[in-house]
């Protein structure tokens, strides 16, 4: 059978922006952004994007193409005689799975959010209502309903359904992101919000700089959708042509455009309508913004249509990351076991249905995978594909990093090779390290 691709270079962008653009920047960014002090955070998670996230978006999308295979198959076919390979992108087919199952159960949080905003039934009282919603069986229902939809557009295949949905949410979000910042930023005394937000300050650097460092590079990994082997699996998908240091640049430059967006819309609307940063929302649960901001639209005039358009854009933006996460183990199943698209979809949901309920009913569990879990395993993750694609690799990593890319972007290539080959690694061993000592 002829292994499928994207009908179109924009088809790719758009899909690989909607992997990265998802909650990671609607919810943990202002989440993160709050908890380390604003600006500071901001720009620290910049320097992070630019100097790891770039290049480490090109390493697994330099693996992808040179490959056409998922993760697993990618690693094993390119070093062919040693085993071990094969295992750590393996270990990012798993990572996919582990990453769905909470993913999806915070899903399920704004499929319910999204419904309830047309009759504001969440209005009289936002905190008891994200407590009663937010685990427990109800929970678990909610995140089926996610769960299906994403299996719905991954069935379609990559061009009748991800391309497709992606090429449709992904400009809604942007349009719907705009106007919700325009309206936030003229709301009265948001300036507070937006000068927190955006005005420098050192302190928090100052404080505690390993903490701020170390969830400014959980944050980054995570929200470009790095580590797990989905920047791999969608350039697989991809012909020869595309040039690949332009297309990761604009993937970073749109997925970070739309979390200061998000920013935008979120910091004014916590100082205009609940007096700065609560406790709650500043070091909080994951729920914690959730809250705050629904709390918000309770006291705005037509605050039903302000939430309709808040949960649709946010809704948009989780099911794209979504449907590339469970793309990575479909396409795994595909590739190497031969099952078909059908099967290999529905078996996996199937898997997700139960992981996900056991997350939706366990709250603990749920914040260890949704935290500390999922920084360890991209991170590690992220660390195999570089060392993979610097030593392994390495001319061929270049000679394809070179392929379809002009004059311009291929004298990067050398330093690229070199920083994956050696700081890059270095820095997440390091910031793994860390992780595991602060955890145990
Ligand atoms: N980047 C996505 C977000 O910000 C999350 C994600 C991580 C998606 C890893 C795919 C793989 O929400």
């Amino acid at each position: 059978m002829v292994r499928e691709s994207w009908a179109s270079r924009v088809g790719f962008i758009l899909a690989a922006v909607g992997s990265a653009v998802g909650l990671g920047n609607v919810w943990r960014f202002p989440w993160m952004t709050a908890k380390y002090g604003g600006s500071a955070f901001l720009v620290v998670y910049l320097c992070i994007v630019l100097l790891v996230g770039v290049p480490g978006l090109l390493a697994e999308f330099v693996i992808g193409r040179r490959s056409k295979r998922n993760p697993a198959g990618a690693l094993a076919r390119l070093a062919p005689g040693t085993k071990s390979w094969g295992f750590v992108g393996l270990f990012g087919v798993v990572t996919a799975l582990v990453l769905l199952s909470f993913y999806s159960v915070v899903g399920g949080w704004i499929v319910r959010y999204f419904l309830a905003s047309f009759t504001g039934s969440y209005f009289a009282a936002p905190g008891e209502y994200f407590g009663t919603i937010s685990f427990g069986w109800e929970a678990a229902a909610f995140q089926v309903a996610f769960l299906a939809l994403t299996a719905l557009v991954v069935l379609g295949g990559v061009r009748g359904g991800i391309e497709k949905a992606t090429k449709v949410m992904m400009p809604l979000i942007i349009l719907l992101l705009a106007v919700l910042a325009g309206w936030a930023i003229t709301q009265p005394d948001a300036g507070s919000g937006l000068s927190f937000f955006l005005d420098f300050n050192p302190e928090p650097i100052r404080n505690d700089p390993i903490g701020l460092l170390q969830a400014a590079a959980g944050q980054a990994l995570f929200t470009l959708s790095l580590g797990v082997g989905t920047m791999i699996t969608y350039a697989s998908y991809l012909g020869e042509d595309n040039s690949l240091p332009f297309d990761g640049s604009v993937i970073a430059v749109l997925n970070t455009a739309v979390g200061v967006l998000a920013g935008l819309v979120v910091f004014p609307l916590l100082f205009a309508f609940q007096g700065g940063l609560t406790d709650a929302s500043a070091g909080g649960g994951p729920g914690a913004l959730f809250v705050s901001v629904a709390g918000a639209f309770t006291q705005v005039p037509y605050g039903e249509v302000v939430a309709v358009g808040f949960f649709a854009a946010i809704l948009f933006a989780a099911l794209s990351s979504s449907i590339s996460m469970l793309e990575i183990p479909v396409a795994y199943l595909v590739d190497e076991h031969g099952v078909s698209r059908r099967t290999a979809t529905l078996s996996l949901a199937g898997v997700i249905l139960v992981t996900g309920t056991v997350c939706a009913l366990t709250p603990d569990l749920f914040t260890f995978v949704a935290d500390t879990l999922v920084n360890l395993m991209l991170t590690a993750g992220l660390a195999g594909f570089l060392v993979f694609a610097g030593w392994v690799l390495g001319s061929d990593a270049l000679a394809e990093f070179d392929t379809g890319a002009g004059g311009l972007a291929s004298s990067l290539g050398v330093p690229w090779l070199w920083s994956v080959r050696t700081v890059l690694p270095l820095f997440l061993l390091v910031t793994l390290a860390v992780n595991l000592y602060s955890l145990l």
